[in-house]
């Protein structure tokens, strides 16, 4: 679907690594282009009109990120830098002033290391526990093994909504139900899902969301950290500067901005902050909900197809996400990756910055193929092809 709209398909590549991050259309670059090019002006502090007109444009974002997520409220949309740093500001804004001794905190071991490394921090700092749920045979999170691990000790669920090595869709409805039975805050690492499938944060009565903008077309260093507003207001910057505040005076008494502002302190990525909203609504075009048809129909037919690969080893197959992580046996998985890449076949190979990951499934390295909606069942067949080249163990020697 609408490969004209990413020049980079113009080059003879087959660009399988958009759980790394994804394509950019072309229209990105045109708007980035245009601010620095036409109105490259600050944001909030000008009275003149170009630093009007950025004001304009990166509140548009806000209300466009709003109604994408289907947020409440603009308050509740931060823009951050990223997945990792929505998560941190989460965990060391929110849930450091939260949590108190003893209190635990239920994480699996296929989360991303943004999801497991701020929590180990605030555990020693605050001397919490950390438990992780089983995951089944599938390597899946199921709603009876979430139950065991609860006790009236746990404060928080901390999980991705799609993982990024086995890409299980996780059943964060009910997980949200029962935590929420249980006084428990759910937080979101949604950077595997949000340009995947519908996200609807009311819906889904999610307390915590984060996700990055260059995972969903647009550009790096954008993230967006949403909260709900009654928890938003509860949480404390970790980083203070200009933009933030309101006032303050020599006798270091201060009066801070309410969120968002809170949260945004210091001169904010406003290029990409613009070309994320144009990116939005280049999504909304499509429809969020044609892009997961079509991908689940891309995904099962990949299944299909390199199941005929000899020696393959799927990690994931049972799962309906964009991701299939992979490994042929006796080929460490980095000289895979570098083989394909003679094909101009891009992967990704290693442990996907998901460590804890090889204490389950007992492999530390695969490769990962993670599609998006400009892929073809034609490039499915051109790595199956290159796969299944019976000569593949001694070219990669
Ligand atoms: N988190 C990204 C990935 O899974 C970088 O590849």
């Amino acid at each position: 679907m609408n490969r004209e709209d990413f020049p980079l398909l113009k080059q003879n590549l087959i660009y399988f690594d958009n759980g790394a991050t994804s394509l950019k259309p072309k229209i990105l670059a045109e708007t980035i282009s245009d601010y620095y090019d036409n109105y490259s002006a600050n944001a909030h502090r000008g009275d003149y009109d170009i630093s009007l007109k950025v004001d304009e444009k990166l509140e548009k974002t806000r209300d466009l990120v709003k109604d994408f997520i289907n947020a409440k409220s603009r308050k509740e949309i931060i823009f951050t830098s990223g997945t990792t740093d929505s998560l941190n500001k989460i965990i060391f804004g929110y849930f450091k002033y939260y949590l108190k001794e003893n209190d635990e905190v239920i994480l699996t071991k296929s989360e991303h290391a943004s999801n497991i490394l701020p929590w180990f921090e605030l555990k020693d700092e605050l001397n919490l526990k950390i438990k992780y749920v089983d995951l089944d045979e599938n390597l899946n999170l199921t709603i009876d093994n979430l139950k065991k691990c609860i006790t009236e000790n746990t404060k928080v669920i901390s999980i991705a909504l799609i993982t990024n090595v086995v890409g299980d869709i996780r059943p964060i409805k009910e997980i949200i139900e029962l935590a929420h039975k249980n006084n428990i805050l759910v937080v979101g690492d949604a950077a595997q899902s949000i340009a995947h499938t519908k996200t609807d944060v009311q819906d889904l009565d999610i307390d915590f969301l984060a996700f990055s903008s260059h995972k969903m077309y647009g550009p790096t260093g954008v993230g967006i950290l949403y909260g709900k507003e009654e928890l938003l207001n509860n949480i404390r910057p970790i980083i203070y500067g200009g933009g933030m505040n309101s006032s303050y005076t020599s006798d270091v008494v201060r009066i801070y901005n309410e969120i968002p502002y809170l949260l945004e302190a210091g001169t904010q990525n406003i290029a990409g902050i613009i070309g994320f909203g144009k990116v939005i609504e280049y999504i909304n075009n499509i429809g969020i909900e044609n892009i997961e048809k079509y991908e689940k129909e891309l995904k099962k037919y990949a299944i299909k197809r390199l199941e005929e690969v000899k020696e393959i080893i799927i990690i994931n197959k049972n799962t309906e996400s964009a991701i299939i992580t992979f490994n042929i046996k006796d080929i460490f998985a980095q000289d895979l990756a570098i083989y394909l890449n003679k094909y101009n076949i891009c992967v990704r190979a290693g442990n996907h910055c998901t460590k804890t990951l090889k204490e389950e499934i007992g492999i530390k390295n695969t490769c990962r193929a993670s599609l998006s909606f400009y892929n073809t069942k034609e490039e499915i067949d051109k790595l199956v092809e290159v796969l299944k080249n019976p000569k593949i163990k001694e070219e990669i020697i």
